[in-house]
């Protein structure tokens, strides 16, 4: 290793000192009032070192900004650093040399033996470089669920997804929708993608998902699938609303009986001052699987030709991974952390068990990860499709097969 290089990565480790003075431009998509709680914590940390987070949130989704992400940085107006969720999202990025290598860091820091699992650090490797920070893991596979609906019916909260299909008839009949879901596509494609694991089970889903196994994917296992998706569709007329955290807000307010939802609802219960287990009721893997997908979120950063600014950029990536910025952002994200040798006691319910699932080993590798950004669209266009008209669950199906036989 070149002495500058070594100082470089040094001065990646140095906390809060308040020696820096470097303003950084973060983008990210993260603006409920739960996922702005988080971020405030990391900006906080970037700032008491003395650097200055310069906040670049983007409202609408992660299906609105990151197109605004990417043109920015191939369009020569990169930002200092910028989210993504961990996987192929920045793959082309990264290859057309556009993204900092942050392999000194990585090493300095032992990102190597802390970041668990490791397929958290393997997505953020491309030609054996490492070139992201992992912030969370984040996993979509939830039913959040609002106990005083089922209270005001007389009702037990139910404990799985066929429970809760039992029980809708009842949540109509009060008048209250039975699953909030919001209008982006992508919302509708995470609900498919939770059920997949749930109903299909973890056998039928790695077949699928990792082996690429087409027969898994056309035979019954998955046709049962597409018929919960369609109870699902059923479910959610009537749930009028666009964005993630309105949808999580009518189960908050308890307007609607559940939602399928990632950890990150849990921000928002929080901000709400609900309490898990008491106010809501939180069903990783819908209650019927539970395994939990590794995903998350992971920050990126873009070439900047700027000594000065790739050395905060650096430190940006190192304070990210350190167990002080996991404890404090995971918290309050509601999403697990990256690395296994945090203290987190203050964690609620739903965090435990989720802390469990990752510690028993019942996860599995997010779609970003195993699917082209080209064929997660295909999939996300057909459940479009699917949520919004009354198409036949097996021609779903059939048209769900012919696209990833072709990824
Ligand atoms: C996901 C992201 C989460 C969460 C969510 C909703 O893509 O991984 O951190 O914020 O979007 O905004």
């Amino acid at each position: 290793m070149k002495l500058t290089t070594k100082l470089l990565a040094a001065s990646a480790i140095v906390s809060a000192t308040g020696a820096f003075a470097t303003d950084l431009e973060v983008t990210h998509w993260w603006t409920s009032g739960g996922e702005a709680a988080a971020v405030a914590e990391l900006a906080k940390l970037f700032d008491a070192s003395g650097d200055h987070w310069v906040d670049g949130a983007i409202a609408g989704s992660g299906g609105t900004a990151r197109p605004i992400m990417i043109s920015r940085i191939t369009g020569g107006d990169p930002m200092g650093a910028t989210q993504f969720n961990h996987g192929q999202q920045a793959l082309e990025l990264v290859e057309a040399g556009l993204m900092l290598d942050l392999t000194d860091v990585a090493e300095a820091n032992d990102w190597k033996n802390k970041i668990f699992p490791s397929t958290l650090l393997d997505a953020c490797t491309i030609d054996g470089r490492i070139y992201c920070a992992p912030v969370n893991i984040h996993s979509p596979e939830w039913l959040w669920l609002s106990n005083k609906v089922y209270e005001d019916l007389g009702l037990p909260v139910p404990t799985n997804w066929n429970e809760f299909v039992a029980s809708a008839e009842a949540v109509r009949a009060a008048g209250k929708v039975p699953l909030a879901l919001g209008n982006q596509p992508w919302q509708s494609n995470l609900a498919f993608g939770a059920m997949q694991v749930a109903v299909a089970g973890l056998d039928n889903w790695k077949a699928v998902n990792m082996d690429k196994n087409m027969e898994v994917a056309a035979g019954d296992a998955y046709a049962a699938v597409f018929q919960a998706a369609a109870d699902a569709r059923g479910l959610a007329v009537g749930s009028n609303v666009q964005d993630w955290n309105q949808a999580t807000n009518l189960v908050i307010t308890d307007q609607a009986a559940g939602q399928i939802m990632g950890d990150w609802a849990q921000g928002e219960f929080a901000v709400a001052g609900e309490v898990a287990g008491t106010d809501y009721t939180c069903l990783p893997g819908l209650g019927l699987n539970a395994y939990l997908s590794t995903g998350g979120d992971a920050f990126y950063f873009p070439k900047l030709e700027d000594a000065e600014k790739e050395e905060a950029q650096k430190r940006l990536a190192a304070m990210i991974v350190s167990p002080e910025a996991q404890v404090a952002f995971n918290l309050k994200k509601g999403s697990l952390p990256i690395r296994g040798d945090v203290d987190l006691s203050a964690a609620n319910d739903c965090m435990k068990k989720g802390l469990e699932l990752l510690a028993s080993g019942n996860v599995m590798p997010s779609g970003d990860m195993l699917w082209t950004p080209d064929t997660q669209k295909q999939v996300e266009d057909l459940m479009v499709e699917f949520w919004m008209s009354d198409m036949d669950p097996a021609v779903a199906h059939e048209r769900w097969v012919d696209i990833l036989s072709n990824n």
